[in-house]
């Protein structure tokens, strides 16, 4: 079967052989979802450690469009509690090893999708991808990233996809660091840093000095501290916070103010503005900056990127 992008698993950017084919791949699926039924008979597991509305519904519609069945386990409220070490001896909490949980899920399942936040208690700890790495290592079928501890790889297909449909060549796009009450992961900004770059955009990163990114993501991306200078003629703003890499998990004392106004989105190129959603009203930005933007969409075009993945993945295993 034709086959664009030769997807075993889909965890970061680096599963994606060909991303403009992907994101084309995912506008002619949301032109007509229904094309093609390759999933007919296969069964879809999405297995969520933390919250979700976009990522769990639009899997779940994107299987549907493909032909699958869907099953959905709220591991964290509705299982047994998992233990992620290898060689614990379990006379605690603890009732069920990850490596059991992994065996069992993935052998009702096709593919299988997992999300995980990291517990920003220790870099190293998140930035080693413990429980996605474990459902890697004991998953029988391929595994899909519904958001990791330090990426969000759907989210950013879906961002690209979202910036194509506009057609603008080489677009000025600013990835804008903003204010929120409690700690963030980096997944969103990170993940998003790895897939803009694959493409002709002009990135800028602007953030309080502290909040920069891990140097694996930073690389080639202009970084401009001053909020107003970063915005000047962008044509895409994607705004979300994040909490320190450096100072790992921390908010750190910001005194200007970052939340994204009518008077910052003025000095774009009538620049549309992006969040991956949910987001803090008049936190992150005002109501009517929100209600002129284009996060609907963006979240609409979360279905038809699912969609394109698991329709490669499928392809893929046969
Ligand atoms: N953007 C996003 O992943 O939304 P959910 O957390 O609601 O899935």
């Amino acid at each position: 079967m034709w086959n664009i992008n030769n997807m075993k698993n889909f965890t970061s950017v680096h599963d994606a052989e060909d991303i403009p084919k992907l994101v084309e791949e995912a506008i002619r699926l949301k032109a007509d979802p229904l094309q093609s039924r390759i999933g007919h008979n296969k069964t879809l597991g999405l297995i969520f450690f933390n919250p979700s509305l976009r990522t769990r519904l639009s899997a779940q519609k994107a299987g549907y469009n493909l032909g699958m069945n869907v099953i959905v386990m709220n591991v964290d409220k509705d299982g047994w509690k998992i233990e992620f070490e290898d060689g614990a001896v379990m006379n605690g909490d603890s009732q069920e090893h990850i490596r059991d949980a992994v065996k069992v899920i993935s052998s009702y399942v096709d593919v299988l999708g997992v999300r995980t936040f990291p517990e920003l208690q220790s870099r190293e700890d998140d930035y080693s991808e413990k429980v996605l790495r474990q459902f890697m290592e004991y998953s029988e079928v391929p595994v899909i990233s519904l958001e990791s501890a330090t990426l969000h790889p759907l989210q950013s297909l879906a961002d690209l996809v979202t910036i194509e449909e506009y057609l603008i060549k080489k677009p000025k796009v600013v990835l804008s660091w903003a204010p929120h009450p409690k700690a963030l992961p980096q997944a969103v900004p990170n993940s998003f840093l790895q897939w803009i770059k694959k493409t002709d955009a002009h990135v800028v990163l602007t953030c309080p000095k502290g909040y920069e990114l891990a140097d694996e993501f930073m690389n080639g991306v202009e970084v401009i501290h001053d909020q107003y200078e970063a915005f000047e003629k962008a044509d895409f703003i994607y705004a979300k916070n994040w909490s320190g890499y450096h100072d790992y998990g921390k908010i750190l004392p910001v005194e200007e103010d970052w939340t994204i106004t009518k008077d910052k989105m003025d000095v774009t190129r009538q620049g549309k503005f992006m969040h991956c959603l949910p987001i803090r009203r008049n936190v992150v930005a005002t109501d009517e900056v929100i209600d002129h933007s284009i996060v609907y969409q963006q979240a609409k075009n979360r279905e038809c990127s699912a969609q394109a993945v698991l329709k490669n993945i499928l392809e893929s295993h046969g």
